[in-house]
Protein backbone atom coordinates (compact mmCIF):
# COMPACT_ATOMS: atom_id res chain seq x y z
CA UNK A 1 0.00 0.00 0.00
CA UNK A 2 1.23 3.49 -0.42
CA UNK A 3 1.56 6.21 2.19
CA UNK A 4 -0.60 9.67 1.30
CA UNK A 5 2.18 11.15 3.19
CA UNK A 6 4.63 9.89 1.10
CA UNK A 7 2.89 10.39 -2.71
CA UNK A 8 5.19 10.86 -5.81
CA UNK A 9 5.21 14.34 -7.02
CA UNK A 10 5.97 15.24 -10.28
CA UNK A 11 9.13 17.34 -11.48
CA UNK A 12 8.02 20.64 -9.52
CA UNK A 13 7.21 19.13 -6.67
CA UNK A 14 3.50 19.12 -6.60
CA UNK A 15 1.89 16.17 -5.21
CA UNK A 16 0.24 13.67 -7.56
CA UNK A 17 -2.74 12.41 -5.31
CA UNK A 18 -4.33 15.29 -4.93
CA UNK A 19 -8.08 13.71 -4.91
CA UNK A 20 -7.26 10.93 -3.10
CA UNK A 21 -10.03 9.04 -1.76
CA UNK A 22 -12.08 12.70 -0.55
CA UNK A 23 -15.30 12.28 -0.09
CA UNK A 24 -16.58 14.46 -2.52
CA UNK A 25 -14.85 13.33 -5.11
CA UNK A 26 -15.77 8.90 -3.78
CA UNK A 27 -19.39 10.46 -4.29
CA UNK A 28 -19.23 11.66 -7.98
CA UNK A 29 -17.51 8.43 -8.71
CA UNK A 30 -20.08 6.29 -7.51
CA UNK A 31 -23.07 7.11 -9.81
CA UNK A 32 -19.90 6.21 -12.72
CA UNK A 33 -19.25 3.01 -10.97
CA UNK A 34 -23.12 2.24 -9.91
CA UNK A 35 -23.80 3.05 -13.63
CA UNK A 36 -21.44 0.33 -14.65
CA UNK A 37 -23.47 -2.52 -11.91
CA UNK A 38 -20.12 -1.87 -10.06
CA UNK A 39 -20.18 -2.13 -6.16
CA UNK A 40 -16.72 -1.57 -5.05
CA UNK A 41 -15.70 -0.50 -1.72
CA UNK A 42 -12.87 1.99 -3.67
CA UNK A 43 -9.03 0.92 -2.51
CA UNK A 44 -9.74 -1.47 0.19
CA UNK A 45 -7.54 -4.30 0.97
CA UNK A 46 -4.99 -5.13 3.34
CA UNK A 47 -1.16 -6.48 2.11
CA UNK A 48 0.02 -5.63 -1.24
CA UNK A 49 -0.41 -3.46 -4.09
CA UNK A 50 -2.14 -3.60 -6.73
CA UNK A 51 -0.65 -1.69 -10.43
CA UNK A 52 -2.76 -1.11 -13.13
CA UNK A 53 -0.97 -0.96 -16.39
CA UNK A 54 -3.14 1.08 -19.00
CA UNK A 55 -3.12 3.11 -22.19
CA UNK A 56 -5.94 4.60 -24.17
CA UNK A 57 -4.62 2.93 -27.42
CA UNK A 58 -3.70 -0.96 -28.07
CA UNK A 59 -0.11 -1.00 -29.59
CA UNK A 60 1.57 1.06 -26.99
CA UNK A 61 3.93 -1.39 -25.42
CA UNK A 62 1.68 -2.35 -21.85
CA UNK A 63 1.84 -5.67 -22.03
CA UNK A 64 5.63 -5.49 -22.83
CA UNK A 65 6.15 -2.89 -20.20
CA UNK A 66 4.07 -5.22 -17.64
CA UNK A 67 6.01 -8.20 -18.11
CA UNK A 68 9.47 -6.83 -17.87
CA UNK A 69 8.64 -3.99 -14.97
CA UNK A 70 6.81 -6.83 -12.88
CA UNK A 71 10.45 -9.08 -13.32
CA UNK A 72 12.46 -6.21 -12.50
CA UNK A 73 10.23 -5.60 -8.81
CA UNK A 74 10.44 -9.57 -8.28
CA UNK A 75 14.30 -9.40 -9.07
CA UNK A 76 14.03 -6.98 -5.99
CA UNK A 77 12.50 -10.08 -3.92
CA UNK A 78 8.78 -8.97 -4.42
CA UNK A 79 6.23 -11.81 -4.59
CA UNK A 80 4.35 -10.84 -7.60
CA UNK A 81 1.54 -11.59 -9.90
CA UNK A 82 0.49 -10.61 -13.33
CA UNK A 83 -3.54 -11.06 -14.52
CA UNK A 84 -3.83 -10.58 -18.21
CA UNK A 85 -7.52 -8.45 -18.12
CA UNK A 86 -6.95 -7.98 -21.73
CA UNK A 87 -9.71 -10.60 -22.29
CA UNK A 88 -10.56 -9.61 -25.81
CA UNK A 89 -6.64 -9.83 -27.28
CA UNK A 90 -5.20 -11.20 -24.32
CA UNK A 91 -1.16 -12.02 -25.08
CA UNK A 92 0.76 -12.10 -21.93
CA UNK A 93 1.06 -15.46 -21.64
CA UNK A 94 2.90 -15.56 -24.77
CA UNK A 95 5.76 -13.55 -23.58
CA UNK A 96 5.95 -15.93 -20.61
CA UNK A 97 6.17 -18.99 -23.56
CA UNK A 98 2.72 -20.77 -21.82
CA UNK A 99 1.91 -22.83 -25.04
CA UNK A 100 -1.90 -22.60 -25.74
CA UNK A 101 -3.03 -25.78 -24.77
CA UNK A 102 -1.38 -25.76 -21.29
CA UNK A 103 -3.74 -22.94 -20.14
CA UNK A 104 -6.27 -24.82 -18.85
CA UNK A 105 -7.53 -22.95 -16.43
CA UNK A 106 -7.23 -19.21 -17.11
CA UNK A 107 -8.75 -15.75 -15.90
CA UNK A 108 -11.92 -16.50 -17.77
CA UNK A 109 -13.10 -19.75 -16.05
CA UNK A 110 -13.09 -17.52 -12.72
CA UNK A 111 -14.83 -15.30 -14.00
CA UNK A 112 -17.66 -17.84 -15.38
CA UNK A 113 -17.47 -19.40 -11.82
CA UNK A 114 -15.51 -22.47 -12.71
CA UNK A 115 -12.79 -22.21 -9.82
CA UNK A 116 -11.21 -19.89 -7.50
CA UNK A 117 -8.64 -17.64 -9.05
CA UNK A 118 -5.62 -18.76 -7.55
CA UNK A 119 -6.13 -21.88 -9.52
CA UNK A 120 -6.22 -20.11 -12.45
CA UNK A 121 -2.23 -18.90 -11.70
CA UNK A 122 0.67 -20.33 -13.14
CA UNK A 123 4.11 -20.09 -10.91
CA UNK A 124 6.14 -18.93 -13.67
CA UNK A 125 9.35 -18.26 -11.42
CA UNK A 126 11.30 -21.22 -11.69
CA UNK A 127 11.22 -20.97 -15.53
CA UNK A 128 12.15 -17.44 -15.21
CA UNK A 129 14.87 -18.12 -13.60
CA UNK A 130 16.91 -20.48 -15.81
CA UNK A 131 16.21 -18.63 -18.97
CA UNK A 132 17.17 -15.33 -16.80
CA UNK A 133 20.77 -17.54 -16.13
CA UNK A 134 20.52 -15.57 -12.91
CA UNK A 135 18.05 -16.92 -10.05
CA UNK A 136 15.23 -14.76 -9.52
CA UNK A 137 15.28 -13.99 -5.55
CA UNK A 138 12.54 -16.78 -4.05
CA UNK A 139 11.89 -19.27 -7.06
CA UNK A 140 8.66 -19.23 -6.09
CA UNK A 141 7.31 -15.91 -6.12
CA UNK A 142 6.25 -14.69 -9.99
CA UNK A 143 2.54 -15.66 -10.67
CA UNK A 144 0.98 -15.36 -13.67
CA UNK A 145 -3.04 -15.51 -14.54
CA UNK A 146 -3.38 -16.02 -18.25
CA UNK A 147 -6.57 -15.17 -20.32
CA UNK A 148 -8.17 -17.54 -22.24
CA UNK A 149 -7.12 -17.36 -26.14
CA UNK A 150 -9.94 -20.01 -27.57
CA UNK A 151 -11.85 -18.30 -29.86
CA UNK A 152 -14.80 -19.69 -28.70
CA UNK A 153 -14.43 -18.25 -24.84
CA UNK A 154 -13.21 -14.80 -26.40
CA UNK A 155 -16.36 -14.54 -28.41
CA UNK A 156 -18.23 -15.28 -25.18
CA UNK A 157 -16.94 -12.38 -23.00
CA UNK A 158 -18.02 -10.22 -26.23
CA UNK A 159 -21.12 -11.75 -26.17
CA UNK A 160 -22.12 -12.39 -22.58
CA UNK A 161 -19.50 -10.38 -20.62
CA UNK A 162 -19.36 -11.04 -16.88
CA UNK A 163 -19.47 -9.11 -13.63
CA UNK A 164 -16.89 -6.84 -13.35
CA UNK A 165 -17.15 -7.23 -9.12
CA UNK A 166 -15.63 -10.59 -9.88
CA UNK A 167 -12.41 -8.99 -10.87
CA UNK A 168 -12.00 -6.66 -7.74
CA UNK A 169 -13.06 -10.07 -5.37
CA UNK A 170 -10.19 -12.31 -7.70
CA UNK A 171 -7.48 -9.88 -7.91
CA UNK A 172 -8.04 -9.27 -3.35
CA UNK A 173 -8.36 -12.98 -3.12
CA UNK A 174 -5.08 -13.49 -5.46
CA UNK A 175 -3.42 -10.77 -3.08
CA UNK A 176 -3.74 -13.03 0.32
CA UNK A 177 -3.45 -17.06 -1.43
CA UNK A 178 -0.29 -15.55 -3.15
CA UNK A 179 0.68 -13.42 0.07
CA UNK A 180 1.34 -11.14 -3.30
CA UNK A 181 3.49 -7.70 -2.74
CA UNK A 182 2.57 -6.04 -5.92
CA UNK A 183 -0.42 -7.77 -8.74
CA UNK A 184 0.24 -6.23 -11.69
CA UNK A 185 -2.67 -5.83 -14.28
CA UNK A 186 -2.49 -5.46 -17.84
CA UNK A 187 -5.70 -3.71 -19.24
CA UNK A 188 -7.72 -3.74 -22.26
CA UNK A 189 -7.14 -0.69 -23.77
CA UNK A 190 -10.04 2.19 -23.78
CA UNK A 191 -12.42 2.68 -21.26
CA UNK A 192 -15.17 0.72 -20.58
CA UNK A 193 -16.26 -1.15 -17.41
CA UNK A 194 -13.46 -3.12 -16.79
CA UNK A 195 -10.96 -0.28 -17.10
CA UNK A 196 -13.16 1.28 -14.66
CA UNK A 197 -12.95 -1.41 -12.21
CA UNK A 198 -9.28 -2.22 -12.47
CA UNK A 199 -8.75 1.82 -12.36
CA UNK A 200 -10.68 1.98 -9.48
CA UNK A 201 -8.99 -0.88 -6.99
CA UNK A 202 -5.60 -0.04 -8.06
CA UNK A 203 -3.11 1.61 -5.86
CA UNK A 204 -1.16 2.64 -8.47
CA UNK A 205 -1.92 3.17 -12.20
CA UNK A 206 0.11 3.02 -14.90
CA UNK A 207 -0.50 5.07 -17.96
CA UNK A 208 1.56 4.31 -20.79
CA UNK A 209 1.82 6.06 -23.86
CA UNK A 210 3.69 7.03 -27.12
CA UNK A 211 4.77 10.31 -28.33
CA UNK A 212 1.93 10.41 -30.55
CA UNK A 213 -1.00 12.88 -31.06
CA UNK A 214 -3.43 10.33 -31.15
CA UNK A 215 -2.01 9.02 -27.68
CA UNK A 216 -1.99 12.45 -25.90
CA UNK A 217 -5.36 12.92 -26.54
CA UNK A 218 -6.04 9.70 -25.22
CA UNK A 219 -4.40 9.59 -22.51
CA UNK A 220 -5.44 13.00 -21.34
CA UNK A 221 -9.16 10.93 -21.10
CA UNK A 222 -7.98 7.96 -18.98
CA UNK A 223 -6.29 10.54 -16.58
CA UNK A 224 -9.41 12.64 -16.03
CA UNK A 225 -11.08 8.93 -15.45
CA UNK A 226 -8.27 8.22 -13.21
CA UNK A 227 -8.54 11.71 -10.92
CA UNK A 228 -12.56 10.86 -11.09
CA UNK A 229 -12.05 7.62 -9.72
CA UNK A 230 -9.43 8.87 -6.96
CA UNK A 231 -6.68 6.74 -7.83
CA UNK A 232 -4.31 7.09 -5.63
CA UNK A 233 -0.92 7.33 -7.30
CA UNK A 234 -0.28 7.86 -11.08
CA UNK A 235 2.72 7.68 -12.85
CA UNK A 236 2.71 7.82 -16.53
CA UNK A 237 5.60 6.00 -18.99
CA UNK A 238 6.29 7.07 -22.33
CA UNK A 239 7.73 4.48 -24.79
CA UNK A 240 8.94 3.98 -28.33
CA UNK A 241 10.56 7.72 -27.76
CA UNK A 242 13.24 8.04 -31.58
CA UNK A 243 16.65 8.27 -31.14
CA UNK A 244 15.88 11.76 -32.40
CA UNK A 245 13.86 12.88 -29.51
CA UNK A 246 15.39 14.72 -26.93
CA UNK A 247 14.27 12.34 -23.84
CA UNK A 248 13.84 15.66 -21.15
CA UNK A 249 12.21 17.46 -23.91
CA UNK A 250 9.66 14.51 -24.08
CA UNK A 251 9.07 14.21 -20.23
CA UNK A 252 8.58 17.89 -19.22
CA UNK A 253 5.82 17.90 -22.15
CA UNK A 254 4.36 15.22 -20.96
CA UNK A 255 4.69 16.33 -17.28
CA UNK A 256 3.48 19.89 -18.34
CA UNK A 257 0.77 18.50 -20.36
CA UNK A 258 -0.81 16.28 -17.71
CA UNK A 259 0.31 17.34 -14.12
CA UNK A 260 1.69 13.50 -13.73
CA UNK A 261 5.12 12.32 -12.68
CA UNK A 262 6.30 10.61 -15.89
CA UNK A 263 8.22 7.64 -14.32
CA UNK A 264 10.43 6.38 -17.77
CA UNK A 265 10.94 7.45 -21.05
CA UNK A 266 11.76 4.26 -22.84
CA UNK A 267 13.39 4.03 -26.31
CA UNK A 268 12.13 2.85 -29.65
CA UNK A 269 14.30 -0.43 -30.12
CA UNK A 270 14.64 -2.76 -32.92
CA UNK A 271 15.88 -5.46 -30.57
CA UNK A 272 12.10 -4.99 -29.09
CA UNK A 273 11.00 -5.13 -32.57
CA UNK A 274 12.55 -8.22 -33.30
CA UNK A 275 11.75 -10.19 -30.32
CA UNK A 276 8.31 -9.77 -31.54
CA UNK A 277 6.34 -10.42 -27.98
CA UNK A 278 8.57 -13.69 -28.40
CA UNK A 279 9.75 -13.53 -24.81
CA UNK A 280 10.31 -11.14 -21.73
CA UNK A 281 12.88 -8.65 -23.08
CA UNK A 282 14.03 -7.91 -19.88
CA UNK A 283 15.03 -11.66 -19.29
CA UNK A 284 16.65 -11.58 -22.97
CA UNK A 285 18.35 -8.34 -22.45
CA UNK A 286 19.04 -6.97 -19.29
CA UNK A 287 21.30 -5.10 -19.95
CA UNK A 288 20.00 -3.34 -22.59
CA UNK A 289 19.00 0.53 -21.96
CA UNK A 290 15.10 -0.41 -22.42
CA UNK A 291 15.49 -3.12 -19.68
CA UNK A 292 17.75 0.11 -17.38
CA UNK A 293 14.75 2.62 -17.88
CA UNK A 294 12.52 -0.49 -16.81
CA UNK A 295 14.57 -0.86 -13.54
CA UNK A 296 13.86 2.73 -12.75
CA UNK A 297 10.80 2.51 -13.04
CA UNK A 298 10.57 -0.43 -10.65
CA UNK A 299 13.27 1.69 -8.39
CA UNK A 300 10.69 4.70 -8.22
CA UNK A 301 7.68 2.57 -7.82
CA UNK A 302 9.04 0.47 -4.68
CA UNK A 303 10.33 3.93 -3.50
CA UNK A 304 6.32 4.49 -3.10
CA UNK A 305 5.55 1.86 -1.00
CA UNK A 306 5.72 1.97 2.56
N1 LIG B 1 9.96 0.56 -27.34
C1 LIG B 1 9.60 -0.26 -28.32
N2 LIG B 1 10.30 -0.29 -29.48
C2 LIG B 1 9.95 -1.10 -30.49
N3 LIG B 1 8.93 -1.98 -30.43
C3 LIG B 1 8.19 -2.00 -29.30
C4 LIG B 1 8.48 -1.16 -28.20
N4 LIG B 1 7.58 -1.42 -27.23
C5 LIG B 1 6.76 -2.39 -27.71
N5 LIG B 1 7.13 -2.74 -28.96
C6 LIG B 1 6.49 -3.73 -29.82
O1 LIG B 1 5.17 -3.27 -30.13
C7 LIG B 1 4.28 -4.36 -30.24
C8 LIG B 1 3.10 -4.11 -29.31
O2 LIG B 1 3.55 -4.18 -27.96
P1 LIG B 1 2.63 -4.69 -26.79
O3 LIG B 1 3.47 -4.71 -25.57
O4 LIG B 1 1.93 -5.95 -27.16
O5 LIG B 1 1.59 -3.48 -26.73
P2 LIG B 1 0.12 -3.38 -26.10
O6 LIG B 1 0.04 -4.38 -24.99
O7 LIG B 1 0.03 -1.97 -25.63
O8 LIG B 1 -0.83 -3.67 -27.21
C9 LIG B 1 5.08 -5.62 -29.89
O9 LIG B 1 5.47 -6.24 -31.07
C10 LIG B 1 6.28 -5.07 -29.14
O10 LIG B 1 7.41 -5.91 -29.29
MG1 LIG C 1 -1.37 -5.87 -24.64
Amino acid sequence: MYATERAARDSRGRPINKGRKGAGLLASVSPILRGYGMSVDVHRHGRGSIVALHSFRGGTGKTSITASLALAVAQHGARVAIVDTDLQSPGLHVLFNLAEDTLGRTLNGFLWGAYDIEHASFDIGAQLNTRAGRPITHPDSFFLVPASIKAGEISRILRSGYDVNLLDAGFRRLLEKLDLDYLFVDTHPGIQAETLLCLSVSDLVIVVLRPDQQDFQGTAVTIEVARKLAVPNLLLVINSVLESFDVEQVRLQAEETYAATVAGVLRRSDDLLRLASSDVFGLCFPDHPWTREIGRIADRMLSMAH
